[in-house]
């Protein structure tokens, strides 16, 4: 039988704490352990064992300061057999990852602008009993978080559990706006798992195209959130401030409360603030995603409302997931969340200046999905100048929604729009392609109000052409661009970036 929705507290993941004594000048250190731990996810089920940081899964919150660098060492202790090890399939990348040990790590901190040293890159991954010492110098206050991103394997180390958030905190802002704080500011991790009845963890092996193992989409059966099976969280009746995170490793969701009276303000995305709080009843979230959103539980007292998901699967076959968690509102408010919402934001846009286009595809070829039709081993063709801004054109020609991730980059969503993307072909792609994109689409041209603030990664969806404005204004180096989706990312919708040097 499914396991039964509602059954625990959600838990917030507790909140990592430095190794060091920071009466010097010290920057605070992390010792952050990849570890092999038993989790329960739920009460019907046995003990899990999975990967999990400092014994836990999620992982402890680090929470930063802004503008305060912090350094982490993230020492790999995990046990040489992977727990899903045998969902490894050894022909991704032309046969090179079969080459490779099971049990290998690197965490990229999602969000996160640093020296490419320190940025957990695909090939940079570490075996048991090796430590990456990295340095995040924190430039911007938002709700980031930390993943593996090891080459080939991503989809399985962090559906194995190497998964938690990384705050960054602008100190004393949240209380001059008048936002919820402490315990009424809570992170969630949405993600679904299949469990076999044994607590273990299934990933599915049935292969697609020539890849006798990789699925090309995982869409689990459970909702699981802060690493609890459908949980409950009992709140009171006032405002809270959730930090909305899609850990998932394929699957979109799209948040709603069936109650009239009751909706998201939605304050940040992925970068941080948005220019101005904005009313929702939906919150879309594509993988890698983050929303930041005030609800006010007031009017709600003794009532239970389901936190609802109204994406459904994109394979018809896979489960919808309609209900996620459970809030019970006590009956009693205490005499406090008077302020309301601010009606403007700290927020700074992207200057406008423009250096260069870019035209980029997403497409399918031989059930592989690619970015500019090239392996993410092939010859590097993007190469922005460093204090520079860009447009990026990116043309999706396949059937099917990509959440695209920029490393380094924080763009700004200009517009959405359907495209003849067939035509585009068979004009032979030209690379001015202004007269294809059909023209004003819409009074938001596309764009979600909760998507104008700051982002790092955006659902780009089929047969469309998505513009985006990015400036590269820190680092030099080489980075990556990729598919959140992760059983794309692993199968080689990724592509190399290098920030270089040079005259605008
Ligand atoms: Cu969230 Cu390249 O990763
Ligand atoms: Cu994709």
């Amino acid at each position: 039988p499914p396991l039964a929705y509602f059954k625990q507290e959600l838990p917030i993941p507790p909140v990592a704490r430095p190794s060091n004594d920071l009466d010097g000048d010290d920057e605070p250190l992390y010792e952050m352990n990849l570890e092999n731990i038993k989790h329960n996810f739920h009460p019907d089920l046995p003990a899990t064992n999975m990967w999990g940081f400092n014994g836990i899964f999620p992982g402890p919150t680090i929470e930063a300061e802004i503008r305060n660098p912090v350094k982490v060492d993230w020492n790999n202790r995990l046990s040489t057999v992977h727990p899903l090890g045998y969902a490894i399939d050894p022909t991704l990348s032309h046969g090179e990852i079969g080459e490779l040990p099971a049990v290998r790590a690197v965490i990229h901190n999602h969000g996160l602008h640093v020296v490419n040293t320190s940025d957990g890159l695909p090939h940079d991954w570490v075996t048991p009993g090796n430590t990456l010492h990295y340095r995040y110098p924190n430039h911007g206050g938002a709700t980031n978080w930390y993943h593996d991103h090891t080459h080939g394997v991503t989809r399985l180390n962090v559906y194995a559990g190497l998964a938690g958030f990384y705050l960054i905190r602008t100190p004393g802002v949240a209380e001059e706006l008048g936002l919820p704080t402490g315990k009424y500011d809570i992170p969630l991790l949405l993600q679904d798992k299949f469990f076999n009845k044994d607590g273990s963890l299934y990933y599915p092996t049935t292969g697609h195209g020539q890849f006798p193992i990789w699925v090309s989409d995982m869409e689990a059966d459970t909702p699981v959130l802060n690493g609890k099976v459908a949980p409950y969280l009992k709140v009171e009746p006032r405002k809270y401030r959730f930090r909305l995170l899609n850990g998932a490793t394929y699957r979109q969701w799209s948040l709603h409360f069936q109650e009239d009276n009751l909706n998201f303000t939605q304050v940040a995305s992925d970068g941080g603030f948005l220019p101005a709080p904005v009313v929702v009843r939906e919150v879309p979230l594509g993988v890698a995603e983050r929303a930041e959103v005030v609800v006010d539980f007031s009017g709600f007292e003794g009532r239970s409302i389901i936190l609802r998901n109204n994406a459904g699967a994109h394979e018809s076959d896979a489960a919808d997931l309609p209900e996620l968690m459970r809030f019970d509102v006590l009956r009693h408010a205490k005499p406090h969340d008077l302020a309301p919402i601010p009606s403007q934001l700290p927020f700074t846009p992207i200057p406008p200046c423009i250096h260069k286009y870019r035209t980029l595809t997403l497409s399918e070829e031989n059930e592989t999905y690619l970015i500019n039709s090239r392996p993410f081993s092939a010859p590097l063709e993007i190469r922005p100048v460093v204090n520079t801004t860009e447009i990026w054109r990116i043309i999706n020609l396949s059937d099917e929604t990509h959440p695209i991730h920029v490393h380094l980059g924080e763009f700004k969503l200009i517009k959405r729009c359907p495209f003849d993307t067939e035509r585009w072909v068979r004009d032979g792609k030209p690379d001015y392609i202004e007269p294809y994109i059909q023209g004003p689409c819409g009074h938001h041209q596309g764009v979600r109000p909760g998507e104008t603030g700051h982002k790092d990664v955006f659902l780009h969806l089929a047969h469309t052409v998505t513009i985006i404005k990015m400036p590269f204004n820190t680092y030099t180096g080489m980075y990556v661009m990729h598919c959140h989706k992760l059983e794309h990312e692993d199968n080689d919708m990724m592509r190399p970036l290098e920030v270089i040097e040079g005259d605008i």
